[in-house]
């Protein structure tokens, strides 16, 4: 589906399909005031007879527009006007894009762009509606034999600019949110492919093939045997009881010129939770819903979307990728409750819980991050059930040992309508990893799971800048519309351009 920013005229625009607001108590926007207008009243007395209330989300497709350019008309409902905020500008653009593709026009001019919206500018807009617009129309038919799509599929939008003062900064909005599109697609491509599809070698494929089609990216990917030389004893660990092979994938993005030097020059590091089936090991798993553990991947899927957006933005900033990747499995040869393991930093870790293993996968990815000497570390995992319990799927979990940082992440979060919210990072919490044979245990106890969980990985990084995401809440959906979400990769892309220098 082709996206594009212009400034056109409603009532001369030709299309298949004009989308205009109408707020609650029969406020037309500006748009629709203007074809009101061209078709002699048509929408007001439409409203009057009460076919449309305005409120959020509601449509009201009109088959034709006789007076207008175009060939259909759609109404769309934006609630109260003064109420209208970034949600609401998501549920009107999501509800119109999805009416339009259930209808018979293959384009539409959609003016809701011209919206204003709370605290929001055009370029921000115009990177919102692209998201969403693609969002609206994204579906995973990899693994249907019969593929579901609509007979006649959306060629076209046209986001409307109000005016041509404005074309600039939307132009460069609409490729903001198209690149951050095509990374969430990746991620939730990556996240719905079933585990057996998905692997481990599945994942380090996929990074290879996003490198070879940059040159900026370099992608190396370690073996067992690798793992092993660096004494990656955690991740190897959890890795023993799969027949499919672990890997640690490395990605370079290099957005700076080779001869800077300083501080500038350090990249951040973004570190991608990759179990590609969790069935929890031999502390199994109950059966109820285990077939979303193949979601388990998600941090990793969220870094491979992140660098896909950063591949066609092309920020001004050194970037790597780390991916620890393998299955979670019980097996005569799998970890066991009680097994001490030495992970690469040379700390030992009682696993208590074979459960509890994506801080085992992720401290050695921590450890291996030290050799960057990284600006900064961010860590993305769905990691704890207690996140989901704590926070819902609204706001993915964040933790942090600069709180600098960490405001960085929660302002690139509402930047981006993608929000994290901060937990305490404690050192009481600490407490609650004490082991009597090691030193430390994997798990925490009941309370407080996601704190600790964070806890165990910041004894990891403790000479770095690092934050935590825990996206087991926000990564994927379940029940009628189970599939992932694409999160936090907008989150991820707003963050890594701020810090690029860009607005
Ligand atoms: N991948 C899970 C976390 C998870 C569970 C995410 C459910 C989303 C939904 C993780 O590996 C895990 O099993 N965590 C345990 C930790 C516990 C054993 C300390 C959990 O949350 O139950
Ligand atoms: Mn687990
Ligand atoms: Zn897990």
């Amino acid at each position: 589906m082709k996206l594009e920013a212009r400034v056109t005229d409603p009532t001369r625009q030709r299309s298949a399909c004009l989308v205009v607001g109408v707020f609650e108590k029969r406020r037309l926007s500006a748009a629709a005031a203007a074809l009101d207008q061209a078709m002699g009243g048509r929408l007001t007395r439409l409203l009057k007879r009460g076919d449309l209330e305005g409120k959020p989300g509601q449509t009201l497709l009109l088959p034709e527009a006789d007076g207008t350019g175009a060939e259909r008309i759609l109404l769309v409902g934006c609630g109260r006007e003064r109420d209208f905020n970034a949600r609401r500008f998501r549920q009107a653009l999501e509800a119109a894009v999805r009416t339009l593709d259930a209808s018979g026009a293959r384009d539409a001019v959609i003016y809701l762009t011209d919206l204003e919206v709370e605290d929001r500018d055009m370029a921000w807009r115009m990177r919102q509606a692209a998201r969403h617009a693609r969002a609206a129309v994204y579906r995973f038919t990899a693994m249907k034999s019969e593929a579901d799509e609509p007979a006649r599929p959306l060629k076209k939008l046209t986001f409307n600019v109000p005016s041509q003062r404005d074309l600039k900064r939307a132009a460069a909005g609409l490729a903001e949110g198209t690149a951050v599109a095509d990374g969430m697609d990746l991620a939730r491509d990556l996240g719905n492919l079933p585990g057996n599809v998905c692997t481990p070698s599945y994942l380090a494929a996929r990074a290879r093939k996003l490198a070879a089609a940059d040159s900026r990216l370099r992608c190396t990917v370690l073996g067992r045997k690798e793992m092993e030389k660096l004494g990656m004893g955690a991740l190897l660990a959890v890795a023993r009881g799969s027949r499919q092979p672990p890997k640690f994938i490395v990605l370079e993005y290099r957005g700076l010129p080779r001869g800077t030097q300083g501080a500038r020059a350090k990249p951040l590091v973004l570190v991608g939770k990759g179990i590609t089936f969790d069935s929890g090991g031999i502390s199994i798993k109950p059966a109820q819903a285990m077939d979303e553990m193949k979601f388990d991947m998600c941090g990793a899927a969220s870094v491979l979307g992140t660098f896909l957006a950063v591949s066609r933005l092309k920020p001004a900033v050194n970037l790597v990728g780390l991916i620890p990747t393998c299955e979670n499995l019980p097996d005569g040869a799998a970890n066991k409750p009680g097994d001490i393991i030495t992970s690469m930093a040379g700390k030992t870790i009682e696993v208590l819980n074979t459960d509890a293993e994506g801080r085992l996968i992720l401290c050695d990815a921590l450890a291996y991050a030290e050799r960057y000497q990284p600006r900064a570390i961010v860590d993305i995992a769905t990691l704890t059930g207690a996140c989901v319990i704590a926070l819902g799927k609204h706001a993915s979990g964040l933790l942090g040992n600069d709180q600098a940082l960490v405001d960085q992440l929660l302002a690139a979060g509402e930047a981006a309508d993608d929000r994290a919210w901060q937990l305490p990072l404690w050192e009481e919490y600490q407490e609650q990893l004490k082991s009597n044979f090691a030193d430390m245990a994997n798990i925490g106890g009941r309370e407080a799971g996601t704190i600790t969980a964070a806890c165990f990985l910041a004894r990891f990084v403790e000479k770095h800048k690092w934050a935590h995401l825990d996206i087991a809440g926000t990564a994927w959906e379940s029940g009628n519309s189970k599939g992932a979400t694409g999160r936090p990769v907008p989150l991820l892309t707003r963050f890594v351009l701020e810090r690029a220098g860009h607005k």
